[in-house]
């Protein structure tokens, strides 16, 4: 599927017209990708979630970008990882999806995700990769929009674990292995 790719990066950096925030229920910032996205978008950014009161483990909220290069922030509070046995999978998979519609709902055509939960949320990431990608590529076969989503890995560790887990279950062959 070329409408979708892996890389390693700093989401903030991205010019996708909308990144995803990993944040948590009061939208009210925090450490991670959530603290570094709330500096680089600055004052304006929090002013604004603000206004949101807050947003459910597994839903999405649209903000601005502000001085990000993005146009738009997509926050979506991710489970914290209890285990497995506390449906975290349902919920982190619903983060996807949830920030995917709501990107379609407003046009959005490119969007760039962290792997949700994984940092301070404490969800392993090669689970963590088996549910995000599957909740991606089931989205983007029923959907036209968004046109391109991106998975921004935070270190080539954690991109090796996507690869991995993509190539494992989405290759179409092995020419069209990441
Ligand atoms: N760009 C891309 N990925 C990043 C960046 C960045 N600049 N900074 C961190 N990451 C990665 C982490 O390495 C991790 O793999 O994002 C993933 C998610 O980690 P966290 O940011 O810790 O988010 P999460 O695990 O979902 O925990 C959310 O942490 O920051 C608080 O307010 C937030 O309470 C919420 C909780």
């Amino acid at each position: 599927m070329d409408r979708f790719s892996i890389l390693v990066g700093d989401i903030t950096k991205s010019g996708a017209e909308a990144i995803v925030n990993a944040a948590n229920t009061t939208l009210l910032g925090g450490s991670g990708v959530d603290g570094a996205i709330h500096r680089a978008a600055g004052p304006e950014l929090l002013a604004e979630c603000r206004t949101l009161g807050g947003c459910e483990t597994g839903q999405a909220r649209l903000t601005g970008g502000y001085r990000l290069p993005a146009k738009y922030v997509l926050h979506t509070p991710g489970p914290v990882w209890r285990g497995g046995g506390a449906g975290e999978a349902a919920l982190l998979a619903s983060c996807y999806r949830s920030c995917l519609l709501l990107a379609e709902a407003h046009g959005i055509e490119t969007v760039d995700f962290p792997s949700i939960s994984t940092g301070v949320y404490g969800y392993p990431m090669a689970q963590a990769a088996a549910v995000a990608l599957k909740a991606i590529m089931d989205f983007l076969r029923e959907h036209e929009l968004p046109r391109r989503v991106r998975m921004v890995c935070h270190s080539p560790e954690a991109a090796e674990i996507y690869r991995q887990t993509y190539n494992m279950w989405y290759a179409e062959d092995k020419d069209g292995r990441l």
